[in-house]
């Protein structure tokens, strides 16, 4: 990490110092390697004294966080919290959230009984599994799940940066289609994170690698292979470099661009476990001997699933590793071994499925295994021996290429993606990124009189087509129609997806705009224009659309006078006459009325020339008026609607409120606690109590300190904040006096010393101004020594009566109190101190508040300086208060 660390400290640099001291808020942006188990948080935050990019641990201190939800008892989990309870309540701890976003209920129903998970799932109107917990009746949707990791994710990093923090770049892994896209911004939202973009896996360990790397001498094709919880892809990278002109020097400028990117989506290291999971459930059924399957009892998968993951870690380092579940099952404990060539011999059929996506990609990118400049690895699947073996057999290697660091690398390029899309930080290296859609999209058109030719079924996005990217379609055609956009079915469709459609709009308001302009010359059919995007983050969307209708008429212009060459000019431009009112909506035709003007200078001259002022010109006009698109947004796969989100941001709310309502109950209790522990302490150990404290007002407040404590450990186990911090209250009601008076014991006589040493020394000051600032008015000198004698008498006086008053009641007198009436004399010392020499000539008197000039800024601001002192440095800049704070310091010490 450290190493990592120094390497960016050079890479990365402010846009200016400035805005990191004005607004270092701004400066922090974060990335979230949003996994099927983990979670990573990386944060660039340009503070100084902070290395800039860095990984947030969590409450933990581990560097990478279980992706798990929890409701339990009323309370929701997230985190390691959840963690803590999952072998007890695997049916209340949810996990692979990510998994599930944009999928049909089918697919996660699937998935949750493949992972032995007893999850009370239902179907939703959309079509999607929502999660019913332990109440009963409350449903959460997947995306309100993953809105709960995430906004732990991003409180990681904000508590990290010590600044708030809401910008980040989220991953996918590449086989995402749109719904499952569309509901990571969407949970996002929900966090209320503002999403910087979401970048595909590989693109961010591409990043990774290729940030401290040069490719002007050697451009190189790298192919990064991932195996992480549940898939597994292979991504082909090429790292070139360009020459660019900057400030009239040629700089080269490295980059990369995603060739392919080929996947399984389902093998990864959770299959591997699964293959020992159920061995081991087949080793202790037999064990058991009774017929009973353990599968069928959800604790103890959850049991046995947690030592799995254990045992596969040790088999990875080693040739044998043992087994052991304490109470498996109806208190029955299981113990057993398994030998790495078993577990590899379990999991026979996935070494070479593990192959495919790196030979997919090898095959239709028609290089050769040598023209692979490196496979990286990354993902902790990867770590398996058998696995590296298959590998290192296939592309004939002796060494693999582990040059990243398998569990980080895509959460550290992720941040880099963030720092350059931020707009207070800037790279100071460079790397372009060119990432590219991992599927096609087919627009396809339906309506009455579409033709059925090759218009209505158009390619509009290839595969790896650069992203981002906007573009538009134009369609002849007059009346409404609807259009849809699908998967290229050329190529795979993302996992678990039935029909290649995703979006279906209706496009309105074609009919009548054509009625409308039926009866006008139209020089050539009406058109369609559908404007379509395709974000940064992958998704694809029609935005707008416009009808395009192009008419040709005569008009009557004002007549040009050619002799002019000014006018001529003028009247050229006014001739394309823009329509000035382009706010009024409803009339559509003087919107975006572009026109492309041609005047047939032919016509001009020859025929109009009898008319005085006026003459007639053949015009162009292009009319566009914008269309009405509506989405529909139903079945599978769609977001939550308008009304569920707002709704599910209410419940997030109030789930948010009441954790940090238990938050602040359990620090209250516990500095409850803490008081009477520590009381107990001190009132037994310490023989001064005894001093400031009657016999009898000791034993009440014991008495008062153990019955609260009962009371913690009984009613108080579940009470409420206000319960604790009342009872805080009445015990510190009357232990404070008692422990005030304890310390004032040994601070009022400190405090009284403090004064007298300073009474003595004011006199010696007096003394010196007398000496050496004659101009000092006589009058203030003597005030200060009135209110010298002042605090004196007082002092004296008070220390008197506290004398004759019994130390077991409230004191006369507090130091508190002595060292405000010092501190009240010292700065009336300081004042009179400062003022300054008269000058010689001017007639400035100098009092205390030299009279303001024309220019008061500095005047006005500070009467510390004297008039001689430059104001240049006194308004200089924000540093001023704590600097002028300084001077004044330092001139009363000078006189001691
Ligand atoms: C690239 O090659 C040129 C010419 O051979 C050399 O001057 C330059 O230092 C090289 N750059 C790197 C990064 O190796
Ligand atoms: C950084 O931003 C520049 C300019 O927008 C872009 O060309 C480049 O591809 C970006 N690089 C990364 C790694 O995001
Ligand atoms: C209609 O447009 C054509 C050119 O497209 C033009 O020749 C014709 O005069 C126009 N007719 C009217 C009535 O403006
Ligand atoms: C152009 O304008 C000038 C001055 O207004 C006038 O003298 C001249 O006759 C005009 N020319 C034509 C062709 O109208
Ligand atoms: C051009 O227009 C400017 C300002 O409208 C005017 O001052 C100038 O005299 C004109 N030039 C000619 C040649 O008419
Ligand atoms: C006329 O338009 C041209 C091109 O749009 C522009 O360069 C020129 O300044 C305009 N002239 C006037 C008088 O607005
Ligand atoms: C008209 O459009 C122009 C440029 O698009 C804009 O500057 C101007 O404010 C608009 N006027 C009104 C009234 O909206
Ligand atoms: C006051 O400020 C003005 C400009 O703000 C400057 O021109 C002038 O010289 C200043 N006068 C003095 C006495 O500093
Ligand atoms: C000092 O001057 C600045 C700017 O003229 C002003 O904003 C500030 O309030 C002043 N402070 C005091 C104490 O007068």
């Amino acid at each position: 990490m450290s190493r990592f660390a120094a390497r960016i400290q050079i890479l990365l640099v402010l846009v200016s110092t400035f805005s990191l001291l004005l607004i270092p808020s701004e400066s922090a942006v974060s990335s979230i390697d949003l996994g099927s188990e983990w979670m990573k948080v990386a944060v660039v935050n340009l503070k100084p004294g902070q290395s800039p990019i860095s990984i947030a641990i969590n409450e933990m201190s581990k560097r990478k966080s279980p992706v798990l939800v929890a409701f339990h008892g009323g309370n929701r989990l997230v985190g390691e919290e959840a963690a803590g309870i999952v072998a007890r309540y695997p049916d209340k701890v949810y996990s692979f959230i990510r998994d599930m976003i944009g999928k049909l209920y089918k697919n996660a129903k699937d998935l949750t009984s493949s992972l032995y998970l007893p999850y009370d799932l239902v179907e939703d109107s959309r079509g999607a599994a929502g999660f019913r917990i332990d109440d009963g009746v409350t449903v959460y949707t997947p995306e309100e799940l993953l809105a709960m990791v995430l906004s732990y994710g991003i409180t990681l990093a904000e508590s990290h940066a010590r600044v708030p923090l809401k910008d980040a770049v989220i991953t996918v892994p590449p086989y995402f289609g749109q719904p499952e896209r569309r509901g990571i911004l969407q949970a996002a939202q929900l966090a209320g994170i503002n999403v910087l973009s979401l970048i595909n896996e590989h693109a961010g360990a591409a990043l990774q690698y290729g940030i401290d790397k040069d490719f002007a001498n050697e451009s190189r094709h790298v192919i990064f292979y991932d195996m992480g919880s549940t898939s597994a892809y292979a991504a082909l990278v090429y790292f070139s470099a360009y020459n660019t002109k900057e400030f009239g020097k040629t700089v080269s400028v490295n980059q990369f661009q995603v060739k392919d990117v080929r996947w399984d989506s389902k093998l990864g290291g959770q299959d591997l476990e699964l293959r020992l999971v159920e061995y081991f459930a087949d080793e202790f059924n037999k064990q058991l001997g009774n017929g009973f399957d353990v599968r069928t009892s959800p604790k103890a998968m959850a049991k046995l699933k947690k030592q799995v993951k254990r045992t596969k870690e040790i088999l990875s380092a080693n040739t044998v590793a043992p087994i052991s579940v304490e109470s498996l099952y109806d208190d029955l404990d299981f113990r057993s071994t398994i030998s790495r060539e078993k577990f590899e011999e379990l999991c026979a059929d996935l070494w070479e499925r593990a192959l495919v996506p790196l030979k997919e990609v090898l095959r239709n990118s028609g290089l050769k295994i040598d023209d692979i400049y490196a496979v990286e690895l990354i993902g902790g699947a990867t770590r398996v021996p058998k696995l590296q073996a298959k590998l290192q057999e296939f592309l004939g290697r002796n060494d693999l290429d582990k040059h990243l660091d398998a569990d980080e690398a895509i959460v550290l390029g992720a941040s880099l993606h963030a720092a350059n899309l931020s707009d207070g930080i800037k790279l100071n290296r460079r790397l372009g990124m060119i990432d590219g859609s991992t599927y096609g999209f087919v627009l396809r058109l339906d309506g009455p009189d579409i033709l059925e030719d090759e218009n209505t079924d158009m390619l509009l996005i290839p595969r790896m087509k650069k992203m981002p990217i906007k573009l538009f379609r134009s369609i002849k055609h007059n009346k409404d129609f609807e259009a849809s956009l699908s998967y290229d079915e050329a190529n795979e469709l993302p996992p678990g997806v039935l029909s290649s459609k995703f979006a279906q709009y209706s496009v309105l308001g074609l009919t009548e705009t054509s009625e409308k302009y039926a009866a006008r010359n139209l020089s050539s059919p009406i058109k369609a224009n559908l404007h379509f995007s395709l974000s940064r983050s992958g998704v694809i969307s029609l935005d707008r659309a416009e009808a395009v209708i192009e008419i040709t008429e005569w008009v009557e212009v004002p007549r040009k006078n050619t002799t002019l060459e000014n006018n001529t000019a003028e009247s050229f431009n006014a001739s394309t006459e823009t329509s000035p009112g382009n706010t009024s909506q409803g009339n559509a035709e003087s919107l975006n009325s572009s026109d492309d003007v041609d005047i047939s200078p032919d016509a001009t001259k020859g025929k109009q020339d009898t008319d005085i002022n006026t003459e007639k010109i053949l015009k162009k006009k292009t009319f566009r008026v914008p269309l009405k698109v509506v989405a529909k947004s139903s079945g599978p796969g769609s977001v939550l609607s308008k009304d569920s989100f707002s709704e599910a941001k209410i419940r997030l709310d109030a789930l948010d409120k009441k954790d940090a309502e238990r938050r602040k109950t359990a620090e209250l209790k516990n500095s409850l606690e803490e008081y009477i522990y520590s009381t107990r302490e001190k009132i037994e150990d310490n023989a001064e109590v005894g001093k400031v404290s009657s016999e009898e007002e000791r034993s009440f407040f014991e008495e008062k300190l153990s019955e609260v404590q009962e009371w913690l450990y009984t009613d108080g186990e579940d009470a409420s904040a206000s319960e604790f911090k009342e009872r805080l209250e009445s015990l510190k009601a009357i232990g404070d006096p008692i422990f005030f008076r304890l310390n004032e014991l040994t601070a009022r006589p400190l405090a009284c010393e403090h004064a007298r040493l300073y009474l003595n020394d004011l006199q010696k000051i007096v003394n010196n101004w007398e000496m050496n600032k004659p101009w000092l008015p006589k009058a203030k000198t003597e005030e200060v020594l009135s209110e010298a004698e002042k605090l004196r008498n007082w002092l004296e006086e008070k220390e008197e009566q506290q004398k004759r008053t019994s130390i077991l009641s409230t004191p006369i007198f507090t130091s508190e109190e002595v060292y405000q009436k010092v501190t009240k004399l010292q700065d009336k010392v300081a004042t009179v101190n400062r003022i300054p020499k008269p000058k010689p000539k001017i007639e400035k008197p100098p009092k205390e508040e030299p009279v303001s000039q024309e220019n008061s800024t500095g005047t006005s601001n500070n009467t510390s300086g004297e008039p001689t002192s430059e104001t240049g440095q006194t308004t200089q800049d924000s540093v001023d208060s704590s600097h002028t704070g300084t001077d004044q310091e330092r001139a009363v010490h000078d006189e001691l």
